[in-house]
């Protein structure tokens, strides 16, 4: 059993048709998915998930956008699994992600980036918890 992370696939991904390229990209990185749902996050959801940007001048455009439209919310496993996640899915910036990464072949813009990633194992474990019970996390192998 590897280690878990959180991650996302926001609105413009799926606004723009990559929801399906970006699982089949998240499965041949060798992601495990333990948890999916695919929702539409409230605004009040969004600025709690988001808190910890609560300061930040782009907070409202983020959380406006993060409710704007489904996102499909992910727990998954690897070895390695918030590091390795946050290299598969690149540089926030999609003008900045390396060559081959979610973000490069899928994001719009820095605020409308496609995907998310957890940046540490205690805030994946914080972020798995917003939107799954222990009880969902399931793996078929
Ligand atoms: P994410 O990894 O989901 O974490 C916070 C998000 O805020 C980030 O991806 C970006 O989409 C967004 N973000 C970060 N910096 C900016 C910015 N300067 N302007 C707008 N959005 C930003």
């Amino acid at each position: 059993m590897g280690n878990k992370t959180y991650a996302m696939i926001k609105p413009d991904a799926i606004r723009n048709g990559y929801m399906g390229k970006i699982i089949d990209h998240t499965i041949n990185a060798g992601f495990k998915i333990l948890g999916a749902k695919l929702i539409r996050l409230t605004k009040a959801q969004a600025e709690g998930f988001y808190a910890i940007h609560r300061e930040r001048p782009f907070f409202s455009e983020l959380t406006e956008f993060m409710s704007s439209g489904q996102t499909m919310v992910l727990a998954l496993e690897k070895d390695n699994a918030v590091s390795d996640w946050r290299k598969t899915i690149g540089a926030t910036n999609p003008e900045e992600a390396e060559d081959g990464t979610i973000r490069k072949k899928f994001a719009t813009s820095l605020s409308e980036n496609a995907v998310h990633g957890a940046d540490s194992d205690e805030n994946a474990k914080i972020e798995i918890g917003f939107f799954f019970n222990d009880s969902e996390l399931i793996s078929n192998q």
